[in-house]
């Protein structure tokens, strides 16, 4: 294995195959990370829960198998799905996959926990209703602001368009079909939605999904969230619309499904899948590995102006080490870390917007276009060497967040407004930070990242 690719810091198995965050709760003293997991092999061929616990959110214990496919409604795939805690038990909420003969049955599932260790399987819970075709997943429940739980799920209707479907139950267990939340006419499907309360406004995040129905293949999908008006009593919302009046939650490379949940303070904490790798970049960029694909950092949310933003969980900061040395000159701020995985922070204090950050030989390249107002994201491609682009429109910018890892980078621009997530593919064996454009009008920062066995020395 390659210790330029293995993540310090980020939530990754050590063998298989990662994908979507499910099941994220707080649950008897401790945070719950159950993921998508392949644990046999690094490809999309078989899925269960994994599970990583923490006290802390910092220091992460990886706790294996908790879901498998082990009855006829699941054996082909434990879905994704949600947490929820319910009279001190964990209710875990899921797709069972069934694809026997090739024809795809979805279920949604209810796995119980008393203590994180041991699951009881409790059956189906829904059967597909009839509007909808079996790309019918992802439950997401949450607790109703007068009775009883709800659940979200996506899905596609019978027209061959996306879809959320909205079910109601007064006890977590037995569940009943409301009806169509929202719906799509440019989307094939929608996958892992999530609804929460935020800042006294409902966010509906969701995953419209592109796909050929006719070789019931997916072609592209994205992360995208909505402000929305839910009107609980009657089960609506007042715009069911999903192809206008959203947002991407991210401007970078790879991120997808996020989920959210409330963490015993009352934030809103998110994890995501740091990865929309097609087969051939899962490919290369694991050929050394034993496994693919991490979680992002778990970030918190917040609104401002109408804006879903996302900064940190101020936890992450408590693994800040040293501040790394810089070499200065007029238009040019330059370091040489001993490691790739480091804090880097931009505060502009002058007029000018002009920047340009290069890392590691040009691995990867952020860029101000002062006259365009945008703000571009570069990486190198590591299956055929081109350099791949991202933008995001900034009017200005006043403070930029990076936090590097192995490999992989996540850009917090202005607060967490707008963030670049992305998987860089490690080649330079010589880690080094250039900036230029007006460094004079700026405060730099550069910080280690501490591993958590040193953090505990430097706090014993
Ligand atoms: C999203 C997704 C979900 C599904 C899961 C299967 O990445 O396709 O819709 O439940 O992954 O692993």
């Amino acid at each position: 294995m390659s210790e330029m690719i293995r993540q310090q810091y980020h939530l990754e198995p050590d063998k298989g195959l990662l994908n979507d965050p499910n099941g994220l709760s707080w649950f008897q003293g401790k945070y719950y990370v159950f993921f998508q997991w392949n644990r046999f092999e690094k490809n999309h061929s078989y899925k269960e829960w994994g599970l990583f616990t923490s006290e802390d959110l910092l220091k992460w214990k990886f706790e294996g198998s908790a879901v498998i496919p082990d009855q006829e409604y699941d054996r082909d795939g434990v879905y994704s799905g949600s947490g929820y805690v319910i009279d001190n038990q964990l209710y875990l909420f899921y797709t069972g996959n069934n694809k026997k003969d090739g024809k795809r049955k979805s279920s949604q599932c209810l796995v119980v926990t008393k203590d994180g260790r041991r699951y009881q399987k409790k059956g189906i819970i829904l059967k597909t209703p009839e509007e909808y075709t079996e790309h019918f997943r992802d439950p997401k429940v949450f607790q109703g602001k007068h009775s009883g739980y709800y659940m979200v799920v996506g899905g596609q209707q019978k027209n061959g368009k996306g879809a959320i479907a909205l079910c109601h139950s007064d006890d977590g267990e037995t569940w009943n079909y409301q009806g169509m939340l929202a719906v799509s006419e440019q989307y094939e499907m929608m996958e892992c939605p999530d609804l929460f309360l935020l800042d006294g406004r409902y966010v509906l995040l969701f995953n419209p999904q592109k796909r050929d129905n006719t070789a019931d293949e997916p072609i592209l999908s994205f992360s995208a969230y909505k402000l929305v008006e839910f009107d609980e009593e009657n089960g609506i919302f007042r715009d069911a619309s999903l192809d206008d009046g959203f947002e991407l939650m991210d401007a970078g490379f790879d991120f997808y499904a996020p989920q959210t949940f409330l963490s015993p303070d009352g934030r809103r904490i998110l994890f995501a899948w740091m990865s929309r790798m097609d087969d051939e970049q899962e490919k290369v960029f694991s050929r050394t590995e034993l496994n693919i694909h991490c979680m992002t950092l778990p970030r918190e949310l917040f609104l401002q102006e109408e804006k879903l933003c996302q900064k940190p969980i101020r936890e992450l900061y408590h693994l800040l080490g040293q501040e790394i040395a810089a070499v200065c000159e007029k238009h040019e701020w330059s370091a040489q870390p001993a490691k790739r995985t480091f804090y880097l922070c931009l505060r502009r204090t002058g007029e000018e917007q002009k920047l340009n950050i290069l890392f590691h030989q040009g691995e990867a390249e952020i860029a101000y276009i002062s006259e365009e107002k945008k703000l571009t994201f570069s990486r190198r491609n590591w299956v055929d060497g081109t350099v791949e682009t991202k933008s995001a429109a900034i009017d200005e910018w006043n403070e930029l967040e990076i936090w590097s890892d192995h490999s992989s980078m996540e850009i917090f621009v202005n607060g967490g407004q707008v963030v670049f997530s992305a998987r860089i593919f490690p080649k330079s064996q010589k880690p080094e930070v250039t900036v230029s454009g007006s460094t004079n009008g700026m405060k730099i920062e550069m910080r280690e990242i501490m591993n958590m066995d040193k953090r505990e020395e430097q706090k014993s």
